[in-house]
Formats: structure tokens, sequence, C-alpha cells
């Protein structure tokens, strides 16, 4: 009885695939299209049509879903040849052949091995074609191109492209492959299927040669071996329905995503994506490009001395900014190139030699001074040297590799000081011209000059392993802060003789250290601030490890009795303050962008990047000092730290007065690392306006330079700000812009300093702050 139920059911089963099969809709030999009139074969229920639709310069063959806003194609014919124009005829000729007609030229469309008896476009999205004994000869669904389909499946072998771009189907620069290791794994175009290049992975190697990508009409995207479900990859269980289409595509920008298109509702969704990371893709800003993700936006960049070489199309890369030359000249390299940052920046490793134990300087001037050497990765003390080019770069904050890059010198120094090969923008930008070789001579004279003591000194550093061990050793003396008597302190400054100026916290002065004639500045605290000598000495410790460049070097300390007294190297061209408030020595536009990298710098490290976060307190033009090459330090950080708790407040505050301190100072609420940010700001916008923040000499409107500022932004009269200075205006934008944002009452609103840095650095784009007050005003 049960047997005879089951056969009545299967053969009830069968009739309907039959009808099913024969409501298919037969496209005769003979049929054709035009992309203008008659442009598709429609499936019956008109969900996917075959047929021509429309890509950037013409018109492509292929499948797409129908009625949805915009044209969403899930297969491509002949993805690499050239678009057609309107005058083609896509024909199904009577000798079976499916034939694109241009003229006289013909095409082939699709070309199975047995002549095609009639087509049909199925309400699935399948494309099939038939022999004359109605079997199947070819289908879409076997050919994916960069869409996999409800019921269509990608076996072991197969891969999908991704599309150049939304408007043009070609092959673009990323692949999907589902591999005969039963792995499914995205690369680069023209890579190897080796792991190195991979950025995705199911990680279900080892699963045999009968894995399959399938995708369910829920939207679950899943692995299958022959037998069973092996890895669900989406979640499913996404509504149904006859007016919903799932489809999982290779985007563009090379990642995966499942998407529902509600027909009814006209929209679409991604349901599922296999990164949330736009930068993973490897290889998406091109050759010598990094990709920077900040909050989901990305953005492509060229490394320093390389531009795009076609700009707005990233995948074409970067190429090197100047010709490189005459390396031959080992020993003269530095005549002609320099070397650039980029912080928090990787690439695929393509390492020939690695330093190890070696400073950051000394890697510079390694791959300076080695013609094969065109970038190199620093980390730690580990320095990697690598050729051009570099690939699949990017730049991920919670990375510590700083990038080398190796540059033609365009930057001459000013008044015949050292040029500053970390800083960018230091003097004028001149190209090297081999007819003013004794310009050059005369200047890099000095330059070499100045270095070759230098070389003279570290060469044994490159020798690789052998030095490093004593080289280490004397490193870490180098680096911790050590005890002074007070006798040797009385003694390098003479008796506290030459005042160097007087902080909040205490008295600086000028002196020599005995032992080496090395210039310090010696800062003797006001007595009574400073807590007992454990916390003293256990916060000198956490200070004297932090190291960076933007920040004053703590030399070392003493703690004699109730005296406190602190050691730093000594800046020998004073504070910002003198140079930015004193017409005479004012810094050019590009001098005040590259100081105000600078404090961004050493402000990013000592929030996020040292091992305690260290909230300085008390940003202002007084405490950023300028070393010998006007590379601007920050100094006094710590000093939060190092006083009794209560007394940062008393000491900071200028009160009644919108001065440096942020707004929460005075309102009593917890004081952030936004605090700095909101100082940060005020101080960028003293070097865009070279004047003080507060300048009661100036009429009303004037005398508060945050108001100012933002009424003149407002009115869109940004020129005032800089009065007969000429500076590009869309610089000056986004440098009050970007000040704006950190100068906002509400510190949640205020960016971070990664952030501020990012906007600075010209990588990501600014949107337009709201008035510094407004989020206040509105509650
Ligand atoms: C489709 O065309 C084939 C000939 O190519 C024919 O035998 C068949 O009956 C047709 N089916 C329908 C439903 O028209
Ligand atoms: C479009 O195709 C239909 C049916 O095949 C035909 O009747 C009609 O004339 C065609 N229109 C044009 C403009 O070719
Ligand atoms: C792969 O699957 C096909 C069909 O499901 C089957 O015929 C074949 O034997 C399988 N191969 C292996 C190695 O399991
Ligand atoms: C399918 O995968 C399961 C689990 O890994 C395994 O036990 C089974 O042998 C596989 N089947 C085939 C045909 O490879
Ligand atoms: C995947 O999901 C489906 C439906 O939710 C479930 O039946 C199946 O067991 C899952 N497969 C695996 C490997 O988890
Ligand atoms: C379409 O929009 C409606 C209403 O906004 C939403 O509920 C639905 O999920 C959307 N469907 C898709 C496929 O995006
Ligand atoms: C590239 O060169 C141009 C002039 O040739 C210069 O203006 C620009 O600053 C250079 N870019 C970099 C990143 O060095
Ligand atoms: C972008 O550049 C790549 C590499 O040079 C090239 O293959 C591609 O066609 C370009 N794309 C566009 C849209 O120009
Ligand atoms: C630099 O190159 C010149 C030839 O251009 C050579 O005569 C000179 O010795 C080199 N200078 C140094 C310091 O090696």
């Amino acid at each position: 009885m049960a047997v005879v139920l089951w056969l009545l059911l299967l053969s009830a089963f069968h009739a309907v695939v039959v009808l099913a099969q024969q409501r298919h809709f037969n496209i005769t030999l003979g049929s054709s299209l035009t992309p203008i009139t008659n442009s598709s074969w429609f499936s019956p229920s008109r969900r996917f049509a075959f047929g021509f639709y429309e890509q950037t310069n013409g018109y492509a063959v292929g499948i797409s879903i129908v009625g949805m806003p915009k044209k969403i194609a899930v297969w491509t014919a002949n993805r690499n040849s050239p678009v057609v124009q309107s005058n083609a005829v896509l024909l199904l000729t009577s000798d079976g052949r499916l034939i694109v007609q241009v003229g006289s030229q013909e095409i082939s469309v699709i070309n199975p091995s047995l002549a095609i008896g009639s087509a049909s476009m199925l309400d699935t999205g399948n494309f099939v074609l038939y022999n004359s004994d109605h079997n199947i000869i070819w289908q879409s669904f076997d050919n994916p191109t960069n869409t996999l389909l409800p019921g269509q499946h990608i076996s072991a072998g197969q891969e999908l492209f991704s599309s150049t771009s939304e408007a043009d189907d070609s092959h673009g620069i990323f692949r999907l492959k589902m591999q005969e290791d039963g792995n499914l794994v995205q690369y680069p175009v023209n890579t190897p299927d080796t792991a190195p290049y991979a950025y995705y992975s199911t990680g279900t190697d080892g699963k045999g040669n009968n894995v399959t990508l399938n995708l369910d009409d829920d939207g679950l995207l899943y692995l299958l071996n022959s037998t069973m479900s092996l890895k669900n990859l989406s979640d499913g269980g996404y509504p149904r329905g006859k007016a919903i289409i799932y489809m999982m595509k290779i985007d563009v920008d090379g990642i995966l995503r499942v998407y529902s298109h509600s027909l009814n509702q006209q929209n679409s969704s991604a349901r599922w994506s296999s990164t949330y990371d736009k930068c993973t893709p490897k290889g998406l800003c091109g050759l010598n490009g990094f990709c920077v993700n900040l909050d989901d936006q990305v953005q492509c960049s060229c490394l320093p001395g390389f531009d795009s070489v076609m700009p707005g199309n990233w995948s074409a890369g970067c190429e090197r900014n100047f010709t490189a030359e005459t390396c031959q000249l080992k020993e003269n390299t530095s005549k002609y190139y320099t070397m650039r940052t980029a912080d928090n920046t990787i690439w695929e490793d393509s390492t020939y030699v690695v330093l190890v134990k070696t400073t950051i300087e000394d890697c510079e001037q390694a791959c300076l001074q080695d013609c094969n050497c065109e970038a190199a990765l620093f980390k730690d003390t580990e320095c990697k040297k690598q050729r051009l080019p570099l690939r699949f770069g990017r730049r991920d904050m919670t990375n510590s590799n700083i990038a080398l890059v190796k540059v033609g010198i365009n930057v001459l120094p000013e008044e015949g000081a050292l040029p500053n090969h970390i800083e960018e923008t230091k003097g004028k930008k001149i190209r090297i011209d081999i007819l003013i070789v004794g310009i050059t001579l005369a200047v890099f004279g000095l330059l070499v000059l100045g270095i070759s003591g230098f070389l003279i000194h570290r060469t044994h550093v490159w020798n690789y392993r052998k030095i490093q061990e004593c080289r280490s050793v004397q490193l870490c003396e180098d680096v911790a802060p050590r005890a002074f008597s007070y006798a040797e302190l009385d003694h390098a400054t003479s008796g506290f003789k030459e005042g160097l100026g007087r902080g909040a916290f205490g008295t600086v002065f000028k002196g020599i250290l005995a032992e080496d004639q090395k210039v310090i500045a010696v800062k003797r605290l006001d007595k009574e601030l400073v807590e007992g000598e454990t916390e003293f000495q256990t916060e000198i410790k956490i200070i004297g490890r932090t190291h960076h460049r933007n920040l004053v070097r703590l030399l070392g300390y003493c703690l004699d009795e109730s005296r406190r007294l602190l050691v730093y190297e000594y800046m020998s061209n004073g504070s910002l303050a003198d140079t930015l408030f004193t017409p005479e020595k004012q810094p050019t536009w590009e001098e005040r962008c590259g100081i105000a990298r600078d404090i961004a710098r050493g402000l990013l490290y000592l929030h996020d990047e040292c091992d305690t976060q260290i909230i300085h307190c008390d940003i202002k033009p007084q405490n950023i000092l300028m070393d010998d090459q006007f590379c601007a330090k920050i100094s006094d950080f710590g000093m939060s730290k190092l006083l009794k708790k209560d007394q940062t407040r008393t000491y900071t505050g200028v009160r009644g007065t919108r001065g440096y301190v942020a707004p929460e100072w005075h309102r009593k609420l917890p004081v952030t690392v936004k605090a700095d940010v909101y100082s940060f700001g005020v101080v960028l916008l003293e070097l865009i306006c070279r004047r003080k923040c507060v300048d009661l000499s100036l009429n009303e409107n004037e005398s508060i330079l945050e108001y100012w500022v933002y009424n003149c932004y407002d009115a869109g009269d940004l020129d005032k700000l800089v009065k007969d200075e000429e500076v590009e205006g869309r610089q000056l934008e986004r440098m009050v812009k970007i000040s704006i944002w950190c100068i906002q009452d509400e510190p949640s609103l205020r960016p971070s300093m990664k952030k501020v840095l990012l906007m600075l650095e010209g990588t990501v784009e600014i949107p337009v702050p709201p008035s510094p007050t407004s989020f206040l005003s509105a509650i």
C-alpha cells in the first residue's frame, strides 16, 4: 500500500517536473535581438533576461535580473572582448550558432561543441542551450563569471573573477577559487594559488576533491562535499519568496557578498560578506600604493615619493615621482636620495636582507647606502630591506611597522642646515637638475660631511650580527634614564646659571655634561609638587621608556632629598611659541603643516602606542620644542604622572579665558585624551593663522581665535585667516576643518589623534565640521 502511494507520489512529482520543463520558453532558430529594441529573451516569469545590457561604453551580452531599478547582471558572455555598439545584432542562426553580428563581422557568443537546436532562459537564472534532441549541451550555471545563484554550484577547479567596475564587467583584479583540495580561497589575479597571496579562505583544505560552493533560496551559502554539508558561510534563513532573489557575488572590491534583491520593494541589501575590513583584499591599491581603512571608508594612497599612474584607477598603482638616477655611485647615494617614513604601513614581505638589533636611523642609513634597497620596513629593532615594487600595501593602526621609502631628493635644506630626512616638508622643493651640479655639490658637500661623521661612527652596525651584542648593551644604557647626582647637575649647569625659561612646574637651565660634552636642558621642579620618591622613580621609568622622534627625550633625573630635577636633550631652536609668534622667524605654510604632523605623531604615540597611556594635559606652543633640524618635539609630557594628583589641574588652568584648555576641565568632567585633542586643535589654529589663540589687542570679533576662525569658515571667508600669505585654498580648508573638529566642545565629537593624523596626511576625506558649540546649545 505504502509502495503504491509512494509510486503515485513519485509519478505526480515526475509530471510536475515534466510540466515545468515544457513551460520553458523555446528560443527558436532564427530569433534575434538588438540592443535598443527587443533587447532580451525573458524567462517565463520575467525574473531573468538574456540579451544585451548596458556597460560604460556600449553593450555586453549576458543575463540580468529584470525589474530592478538598476540593471543587475549575473552572467556575462565574452567578458574580456570589447563591448558592442547599438548597431549590433544577437542572432541564433538557422544553422545553430549563437553570434553577435556587427556589420559583416561575426562574434561567437557561446560556442558549444554541438549545433544548437533551441535555447531557453529559465526562471532560475540559468540560460540553457539544447541540441536538436532537446538535450542540454551548454548552460550558464556551469560557466559562472562573478555570481552564484541558488541551484547553481561552483565545483572544484572553477574560478570566479570580479568585474573591473560596476559598469564594466570585464575581468577585474580579484578571483575566487574552489580548489581541488576542498578549500575555497580568494586571491588577487595573476598570483599563484599559494597561501601568501590568499586574503580569504574557508580553511576547508583536505576535505576532498569534490567540495562545491552552493547557495540556497534562503540566502544560505555553504560548502558541500558529495555526501554532506561541510561548512556554512552565511547564516541563511532569510525571507524566501518568488519576489526575492538571492545571489552571491565577488564584488569589484574583491569581497564576497550574499545579496538579496526584492522585486516587490525594488531594493537590495547585502546579507553577508566575507570580511568587513575593506582593505583586506590584497592589491586593492595597486603596486606601491597602500590602503587605509577608517570607519569603513577605504582610501588608497601612494607611498611617499610616488604618484598615481592613472589617477582615479588605483589598480594601476603608483610610480616613482622622480627619476631614479646614478645608483652606481654607491658612496654618494645620499646625494640623490633621502628616506621618507610612513607609519603603521606594511606590504607583502619581499625582504632580501634583515638587519637585526638596529635603530630606525641606522635602518635609514643602511638603505640609503645600498643601491639595491628601495624601501625598508622597520619594526622593533629589525630593519628589513626591500626592492620595488611594493605590493599589497596597507596602513593598519594596530601594526607598529614603520615603512621607510627611498625617494629622490627634491628638498633643499634652508640656510645650509642639513636636510631632515625624516620629516616631509622642510625648505623649498626643487628638482635636481644635473645642469646645476655646482649648486647641488655645494649643498650636499655639507650633507656628506655631516653624514660621513655619522657613518664613521655607525658603520659597524651594518655588519649584521657580529657586533650587535655590544651595540644592544650600549643601546640599553642609552635608553633608560639615568640617575644624576645633584652635584653633577650643579656642575653641568655651572650652578644653574643660564636659565632657558620658566615653565609651569619649574625652571629650565642649559647645561653641558662633563663626560661627553652633550648639551642638556635641566628642569628643576618646584618643591612640594612631587609625591614620594618611589612613585616618582616608577613614573620616571615609564616615561623614560617612551621613545619617539616627536617627543623630547628624557635623559635622566635627580632625586636629592627634596630636590627633583629632570634632564632632557637640549633643543637648539627653542619653542614653537618663539618661532610662531615672532614675525621674522615665522615658518612657511608647508613647514607649519609639517610641524602640525610632528605634534600629532607625538601625541598619537603618547595616547595609543606607549606602554601606559599618557595624557599630556598641557599642549601649547611653549611646550613644543624645535631641534636643530626644526623637527617639532613635544616636551613636558608625563608631567601629569609625575606630579601629585591634584597638581595638574591647578597648574594647567587658564581660568576664565578660552585658551588651550578643553572645556571639560572647567566643567569638572572626567578628562581624557580628548582634552589633548582640543589643545592640539587650538595649536593648529595658531599654526594656520600665525597668531595667539587669545589676542586682546585685536578687535572684539577677532580676539578669540576659535570664534573668529569658525565665523570665517562659516562665512566661506578663509583667506582672511592667512592674510597676505599665499596658501592653496583646498589645503587651507582641510587644515581649518581639522582644527574645528578638534575644538568641538563635546569631547566625543573630537576625532582621535589617529584620525587627526590621517586627516593631516591627506589620506582621508574630512567631513564638514559642526559649530564647536552646537552640541551644547542643542541640549
Ligand atoms: C522546443 O523546441 C524543440 C525543438 O528544438 C521542440 O522539439 C520542442 O517541442 C519545443 N518545446 C516547446 C515547449 O515548444
Ligand atoms: C520584436 O520581437 C517581436 C516578436 O519576436 C516581433 O513581433 C517584433 O516585430 C520585434 N520588434 C522589433 C522592433 O524588432
Ligand atoms: C564526486 O562527486 C561525484 C558526484 O557527486 C561522484 O560521482 C564522484 O565519485 C565523487 N568523487 C569522489 C572522489 O568522491
Ligand atoms: C565528506 O566530508 C565528511 C566530513 O569531512 C567525510 O567524512 C566524508 O568522507 C566526505 N565525503 C567524501 C565523499 O569525501
Ligand atoms: C548549515 O545550516 C543548515 C541549515 O541551517 C544545517 O542544516 C546544517 O547542518 C549546517 N551545516 C553545518 C556544517 O553546520
Ligand atoms: C527593502 O526595504 C524594506 C523596507 O525598508 C526592508 O524591510 C527590506 O528588508 C528591504 N529588502 C531588501 C531585500 O533589502
Ligand atoms: C611629486 O612630484 C611633484 C613635482 O614633480 C611634487 O610637487 C610632489 O610633491 C611630489 N610628491 C611627492 C609625494 O613627493
Ligand atoms: C586600470 O588599470 C589597470 C592596470 O593598468 C587596467 O588593466 C585597467 O583597465 C584600468 N581600468 C580602467 C577603468 O581604466
Ligand atoms: C662622489 O662621486 C664623485 C664622482 O661623481 C667622486 O669623485 C667622489 O669621490 C664621491 N664622493 C664620495 C664622498 O665618495
